[in-house]
């Protein structure tokens, strides 16, 4: 069975609701039917039965729940918590019940109350507007400041030899921009944390560098290394039980002649599967080149490190991209 058909069996099993709350969109609600229908999880749709109709007019809305934040009796309760949540950020009490009504937000808050166990969105808004109302209101896991995002990486057919259990995990492409070495030891333990519930497997965190244990420290090169030196440092202090090492070079890191050459001793050199980059740039440019160069199918990005599960569709999404998040979010809750 192959990793995403695996993850809708688990979801399918764990009864969870998710709020998808783009009820305007007809891929969105084209997937709510179809996720309904194959049993992976029970969707709330945020939007109204006329507009559904209207966007997908052939889709059976059977089980679904549709809830408009414009008639809801909900909304004056999620407008007190957003209130009670963001009053000390100098929110008033009009403000909130304006924001309540926004979509994302209603969703966020949702999730906030507990009437929901995951949130879906990102199909037609853009991923600060899908984010933020979670990072304002859902905030940080126990123990992790940083929402930060992964990708899946799955091995072509036929395998690579570098990627024993056909997956491995490439963090952050596309939340943190530039992270201090404090957020990307925040994204190495949200990464192995998603490693091992989404893909089962015993996370090898690799911090990644041009440079091999001190090899590019170079004075002119000081400042970017050393943020991966102390990357290192502080995600060992958080997460002191799991195997995570560096800094390595790519090939240091994945290739087990290249890591005993360069870093022997090292419970990681040679044998990562959870690759963390020292910025987006490295990132987001790795992960594509890995999905053109390599034929690895990327799944993501996977939001990591929120208390409870959100996730950021891309708006270039198809159904079966919803289907699929909406399955990760439920192992996620
Ligand atoms: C994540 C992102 C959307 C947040 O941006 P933002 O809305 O401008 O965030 P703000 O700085 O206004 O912060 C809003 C709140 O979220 C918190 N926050 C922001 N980023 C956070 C993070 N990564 N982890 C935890 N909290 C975060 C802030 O502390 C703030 O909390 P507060 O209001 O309670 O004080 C932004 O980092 C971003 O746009 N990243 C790039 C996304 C992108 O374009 N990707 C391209 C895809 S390839």
């Amino acid at each position: 069975m192959s990793l995403l058909a695996e993850i809708k069996a688990k979801a399918a099993a764990a009864n969870k609701t998710i709020v998808l709350c783009e009820g305007e969109d007809a891929r969105v609600v084209k997937a709510a039917a179809q996720i309904t229908k194959e049993g992976i999880a029970k969707i709330v749709l945020i939007g109204n039965e006329a507009e559904a109709k209207k966007v997908a007019p052939d889709v059976d809305l059977t089980g679904i729940t549709l809830i408009d934040p414009e008639t809801s009796e909900k909304t004056a309760e999620y407008a007190r918590l957003l209130y009670e949540l963001r009053k000390a950020k100098g929110m008033t009490e009009e403000e909130a019940m304006k924001q309540a009504k926004d979509r994302t937000m209603f969703g966020a808050l949702m999730l906030k109350a507990g009437d929901v166990d995951g949130y879906v969105s990102g199909a037609c808004h853009s991923t600060a507007n899908t984010l933020r109302p979670g990072l304002q209101v859902v905030k940080t896991a126990p123990g992790i400041k940083t929402v930060s995002s992964c990708f899946i990486m799955l091995a072509p057919e036929g395998g690579n030899a570098y990627c024993p259990d056909n997956v491995v995990v490439f963090a952050d492409c596309a939340i943190n921009i530039e992270p201090t070495a404090e957020e990307l030891a925040n994204i190495a333990v949200s990464s192995a944390d998603t490693a091992k519930r989404l893909c089962g497997i015993e996370p090898k965190v690799a911090m990644l560098s041009f440079s091999t244990k001190g090899s590019g420290n170079d004075k002119k090169f000081f400042d970017s290394v050393t943020k991966v030196q102390e990357a290192t440092r502080i995600a060992k202090e958080m997460a002191p039980e799991l195997a995570l090492d560096g800094e390595f070079q790519f090939d240091a890191a994945i290739a087990p002649e290249v890591g005993a050459l360069k870093a022997p001793g090292s419970p990681v050199a040679g044998h990562a599967n959870v690759f963390v980059f020292p910025n987006i740039n490295a990132g987001n440019i790795g992960y594509k080149i890995a999905q053109r160069l390599g034929n690895f199918m990327a799944i993501g990005p996977v939001c990591q490190g929120f208390a409870k599960p959100l996730n950021d569709l891309s708006r270039g999404c198809n159904v079966d991209d919803i289907v699929a998040t909406v399955a990760i979010t439920v192992l996620q809750a």
